[in-house]
């Protein structure tokens, strides 16, 4: 049975207003009424998964619970990391936490910020990547690029993709500079890193000992001394603060060798941008997506959004822009700069 483990610890600052650190995307329904982080539970509802371990912060637990009691998912099992470590830390956490229990237990890890529009190809992609992380690889899932994206991984093939059959790969580069990743585009060689990964936690447990091995001991300790709380595990705090705080494609994934590509062609997006959520809601004729009270009149290439029902937001003849309505903050933007919005709000820091 393969542990899903959702990770939803992050702030996604490129999406505010909508997405605040006291209610970070995963947790805004974006896209129709449902959460990205419902929607990612949703995924491994069907049968075939164990009860998923859920990775969170300390501000983000009950919405954790709550979010998934909503849509009738009550067996998650939330673990509380009691400061932001990253996704490193949180995921040795689980591996160390999942060994426990079941020596060769697989684990899935996904990210709570990603739709997948297509889900039988999803798990079709997953099986296809299970004969290989039971035999020890890492398994990571790559998607065709079509732009030179910095904020992505890119996962260099030994052999063009055939199907969903795991590729080896020659490398891993986490978010290049443009020029690289501009010339890994134009290589064609190079899939996007998907950000989910399939491997037994065994496996992951060696992979840290050999790459990153100080995260073991604070890790291991704030799991020997952590609490069950209110339902919740809480990882012990003083010991986690030692953890280094490092994402996993950093600390592991660029340096680790046994590590294969699933591809998939899922439908996958990352929602990480007002320009991404533009792009997966999917635009109409002149290229306007609306969402809420809005009227958008001779508009193109944008996205007008109001979450305030009493909020009318209207566009008269705009291109390009990026509007989003709150009852207390209104983003107006140029839509090519959507990427730029992470670094207005974190000047902001108002209230993030
Ligand atoms: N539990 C926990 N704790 N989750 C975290 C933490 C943390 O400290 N930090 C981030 N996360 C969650 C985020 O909420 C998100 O769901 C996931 O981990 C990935 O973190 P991001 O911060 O969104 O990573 P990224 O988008 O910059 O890069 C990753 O995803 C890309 C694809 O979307 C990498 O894996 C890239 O290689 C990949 O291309
Ligand atoms: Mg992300």
């Amino acid at each position: 049975m393969i542990h899903p483990v959702i990770l939803c610890g992050g702030s996604g600052t490129r999406l505010w207003p909508s997405s605040r650190k006291a209610y970070p995307k995963q947790f805004a329904p974006l896209i129709g009424r449902e959460s990205l982080y419902q929607r990612t539970l949703r995924r491994f509802s069907g049968g075939g998964f164990a009860a998923p371990l859920v990775m969170t912060g300390n501000e983000f637990r009950f919405m954790a619970t709550e979010q998934a009691a909503e849509i009738g998912l009550s067996d998650a099992r939330v673990v509380v990391e009691p400061l932001g470590r990253d996704t490193a830390p949180a995921i040795l956490a689980a591996a160390l936490l999942l060994e426990r229990d079941d020596p060769e237990a697989l684990m899935l890890v996904a990210p709570s910020d990603h739709v997948i529009a297509d889900l039988p190809a999803f798990l079709a992609a997953v099986e296809a990547g299970r004969p290989a992380a039971c035999a020890g690889a890492l398994v990571t899932f790559g998607i065709t690029p079509d732009r030179p994206e910095t904020g992505y991984g890119y996962l260099e093939l030994t052999a063009p993709p055939a199907g969903t059959a795991p590729v080896p790969l020659t490398s891993f580069r986490e978010k290049p500079d443009l020029a690289t990743a501009r010339a890994m585009l134009a290589a064609g060689t190079y899939l996007w890193n998907a950000g989910i990964f399939l491997f037994r936690a065994a496996d992951a447990i060696a992979a840290f000992e050999t790459h990153a091995p100080e995260l073991l001991a604070p890790c291991r300790a704030a799991i020997a001394e952590g609490q069950t709380d209110l339902g919740f595990f809480r990882l012990a705090e003083a010991a986690y603060a030692g953890a280094r705080a490092i994402s996993f494609d950093y600390a592991v994934m660029e340096k680790a060798d046994r590590v294969m590509a699933v591809p998939l062609e899922g439908g996958w997006s990352d929602l990480g941008s007002w320009d991404a959520l533009w792009a997966a809601a999917g635009p109409d004729a002149a290229g306007v997506v609306t969402d809420g009270a809005v009227t958008a009149i001779d508009c193109r290439d944008s996205y007008l959004r109001s979450e305030d029902e009493s909020m009318q937001l209207v566009g008269l003849g705009l291109e390009g822009v990026v509007a989003v309505a709150m009852r207390d903050a209104v983003l107006v933007a140029d839509k090519s700069r959507a990427q730029e919005v992470k670094t207005v709000v974190e000047t902001l820091r108002a209230d993030g």
